[in-house]
């Protein structure tokens, strides 16, 4: 069968019985290239973007649509009218108030709530069943906004959180220490932003804690100084992308469509995502980022790993941070 007959054979190849459909809000640079490592990895069957710039939304959607022969199967279509998004599997909203140099996430707050006030409730007119992943920043103040907004059950609607600094974390563990990437189990938790906390007591490498972890052959080591280096790396470089090139975009990008595959397998990943929490060491009523289950319905079980007295307060302060910015625009 050549592509072309490929492409029009109904179900795809994970033999859904349904095109699974991702919705994306704001085609600016993390929408925009979500949609790309969405449409490259088939992830979804039908991507759609939504944004109110009907020109650029237009042209990403035709310049990602132009490629389809060379991704593994599905299609893409881009709108301003918000009905484009109606019966998707997954929402994604991106659209925010942009991360100009030298800002932090928190002074995003006033402006991408007032986009989430107008935004939330037509999503979710038009797709009530959706499970709903923020990742406009400040993506734990916002979920816990547009929650409140969308009046949707917790586990529907949550944040793309820390799985990015996680990755962040990953990697520079891996580059560290000489094994790959994907042997590496480590989460950042708490705020993604500048009061988040490496969990080291709880991460491995391989079968081995990290934090036995003894020099390498090229005498290399994961010593306080080297830890407090990387998580301090970790936590600082989206300041550093954003001054080098204005935004974020391709491991934002790939990181959610590791959340939208999740969720669409049902595949039961476990992810720090930013959910509403309920006495989660003694923290409750905000979103953050914990090790969680993501699975069809969206969120599920957080998973309390091994933790020092210094995590634990860790936690608990940048679920006081995420707090008071959310008080602050009333919720
Ligand atoms: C990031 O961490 C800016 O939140 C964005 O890349």
């Amino acid at each position: 069968v050549d592509e072309v007959g490929r492409d029009e054979m109904p179900g795809d190849s994970r033999g859904e019985r349904r095109p699974s459909k991702v919705a994306i809000v704001g085609a600016g640079a993390v929408g925009s290239t979500l949609a790309y490592a969405c449409l490259l990895r088939g992830a979804a069957r039908e991507v759609v973007l939504h944004d109110l710039n009907k020109t650029k939304v237009e042209a990403e959607a035709l310049d990602i649509a132009h490629g389809i022969q060379f991704t593994p199967m599905g299609s893409v279509r881009g709108s301003d009218d918000v009905a484009i998004c109606a019966g998707a599997d997954v929402v994604v909203i991106t659209a925010g108030a942009r991360q100009k140099p030298g800002q932090s996430r928190l002074d995003l707050a006033g402006a991408t709530i007032d986009i989430m006030r107008t935004l939330v409730p037509q999503l979710v007119d038009v797709a009530p069943g959706a499970v709903y992943i923020m990742v406009a920043n400040p993506v734990d103040v916002v979920t816990y906004a547009g929650l409140k907004i969308s009046g949707l059950p917790e586990g529907q609607f949550f944040g793309s959180g820390t799985v990015l600094d996680s990755s962040r974390l990953r990697y520079l563990i891996a580059r560290q220490c000489g094994v790959a990437v994907q042997s590496v189990h480590a989460y950042i938790a708490g705020e993604h932003g500048d009061s988040e906390l490496p969990l080291w007591s709880s991460a491995m490498i391989g079968a081995v804690p990290l934090l036995q972890w003894g020099p390498t052959s090229d005498g290399s080591l994961l010593d306080e100084g080297v830890r407090a280096s990387i998580a301090s790396e970790v936590k600082n470089s989206a300041y550093r992308i954003i001054e080098g090139k204005g935004a974020t975009n391709y491991a934002v990008g790939l990181a959610v469509v590791r959340i939208i595959e999740a969720v669409l397998r049902d595949e039961h990943r476990v992810l720090s995502v930013s959910s509403l929490l309920d006495d989660y060491l003694g923290i409750s009523d905000v979103c953050m980022s914990v090790p969680t289950v993501v699975g069809h319905d969206g969120v599920g079980r957080r998973l309390v790993p091994v933790v020092t007295e210094t995590e634990r307060y860790g936690l608990a302060r940048s679920a006081e941070s995420i707090r008071a910015v959310a008080k602050q625009f009333g919720f």
